[in-house]
């Protein structure tokens, strides 16, 4: 989503089971997924997998993690949300490892220069996030211009000489694609000044996200795809114990026949099928909006979401063979119509599927829902947050749906 606010980024988490067995009940692996050490997240065919068993997740997003725990007056918000979050259960936060440019709490003020002390509010969140036993999914670049962006980066370029037009040049000007390359090798290396673990050493960071829905407006779909190719093996050219995903709201383009008609009536430049289908990507990603369909009745807006849901949980099983979270979804409470029932009802369907999904050996293995915010945070609301103190009902579903995709064996 493109989140308004000034602010950004953020990080998360995560947790730690340290003990330590088990082995003995890994399924054999016949694909070419690297061995992690214990305590990390792996993936084996379709399902995620910890200290050998299958493991799921119910999970939160939250970018405004890092820029609150870079401010002393808000920092205690960061532990109040992982208190809450782990409290109803939530073992997954998506936070953003990226805030470009000149903005509030600006990470990467400038190509290769980092702000110190927002490097450390990230180096806490993470701590924190361990502590509270929630893992992070941790994007590295927004496709949208909040914390800078892609279009932050280009005109880092065309400061230094470059001629670019378009926002698109990000993926392939070879100036911004060493800009980005230089951004994850700062951030998968760097040494956590609160723990001392080198970032990609952590099993608290269960993945790296490549980008925060990247679009492009070459709908051959080329552009995104090459620089997704270039970007993930660089990725694990450093760390090749993390997972790694594209970030990607899951639009379909053109390489599998029959597929368009699945989108929300227009795409994006990426593709689900063949950009999820780069080896060095683990999982695929949707995200879900019934307002994508702003247009439509209630009824079409239900059964879009019922068959984006499945048939992308269809071809993570059969045609990609990867397993699939649905890393965000939400109803703003600005929509016309809206109410705190409708919102559940959304939430209960999206909770239902991935439980079916899970529960029956499927791909999806949890989601995340967009978004967490803690209460005293009013001059941020942008329609979408969930405040378990506010809506108990939706608090029950959430801690509901913690309880059974935990009770999956
Ligand atoms: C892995 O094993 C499964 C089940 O035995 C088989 O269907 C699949 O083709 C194998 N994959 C590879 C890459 O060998
Ligand atoms: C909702 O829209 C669909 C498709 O556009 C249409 O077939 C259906 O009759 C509409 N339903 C209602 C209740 O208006």
């Amino acid at each position: 989503m493109g989140f308004q606010n000034l602010t950004l980024t953020c990080m998360m988490i995560l947790c730690i089971s340290v003990y330590v067995n088990c082995i003995d009940n890994v399924e054999p692996h016949n694909e070419t997924v690297s061995q992690r050490p214990n305590g990390f997240i792996q993936r084996n065919g379709n399902r995620f997998f910890l200290n050998g068993k299958p493991h799921y997740f119910n999970g939160f997003n939250a970018y405004w993690l890092m820029s609150f725990a870079a401010d002393p007056s808000t920092s205690s918000k960061v532990t109040t949300a992982f208190q809450e979050a782990s409290k109803y259960g939530l073992n997954l936060a998506r936070a953003f490892a990226f805030n470009d440019g000149g903005g509030y709490k600006a990470l990467q003020t400038s190509p290769g220069i980092y702000d110190e002390s927002v490097f450390r509010a990230l180096d806490a969140v993470i701590s924190e996030a361990g502590k509270y036993g929630c893992r992070l999914i941790l994007s590295l670049v927004n496709n949208w211009k909040d914390a800078g962006g892609k279009h932050q980066y280009v005109e880092w370029a065309n400061q230094r000489g470059q001629k670019l037009r378009s926002e698109d040049d990000f993926f392939s000007n070879s100036l911004t694609r060493q800009f980005y390359k230089n951004h994850v090798k700062t951030v998968l290396t760097r040494k956590n000044t609160v723990s001392g673990i080198l970032y990609k050493d952590d099993p608290t960071i269960f993945s790296w996200e490549l980008m925060n829905e990247p679009r492009s407006l070459d709908l051959s779909g080329k552009l995104v795809q090459d620089w997704v190719s270039e970007m993930a093996a660089y990725v694990k050219s450093i760390d090749n114990v993390h997972l790694l995903q594209v970030g990607l709201e899951g639009f379909y383009g053109r390489s599998m026949a029959g597929r368009l008609e699945y989108n929300p009536g227009y795409e994006g430049g990426t593709d689900f099928i063949s950009n999820n289908l780069v080896p060095e990507i683990d999982y695929a990603t949707i995200h879900i909006y019934p307002t994508w369909m702003w247009r439509s009745n209630q009824t079409a807006q239900n059964a879009f979401i019922e068959r984006w849901i499945n048939i992308h949980n269809e071809d993570s099983d059969k045609v990609l063979r990867k397993p699939i979270l649905i890393t965000e979804f939400g109803l703003s409470s600005k929509v016309p119509g809206y109410t705190v029932a409708k919102r559940d009802k959304f939430y209960a369907e999206v909770f239902n599927r991935i439980y079916f999904s899970a529960s029956h050996r499927g791909a999806c293995a949890g989601g995340a829902f967009w978004q967490l915010f803690v209460e005293g945070m009013n001059n941020m609301r942008d329609g979408y947050e969930v405040i378990f103190q506010e809506t108990p009902s939706t608090t029950h579903l959430i801690s509901q749906q913690s309880f059974r995709m935990s009770h999956i064996r």
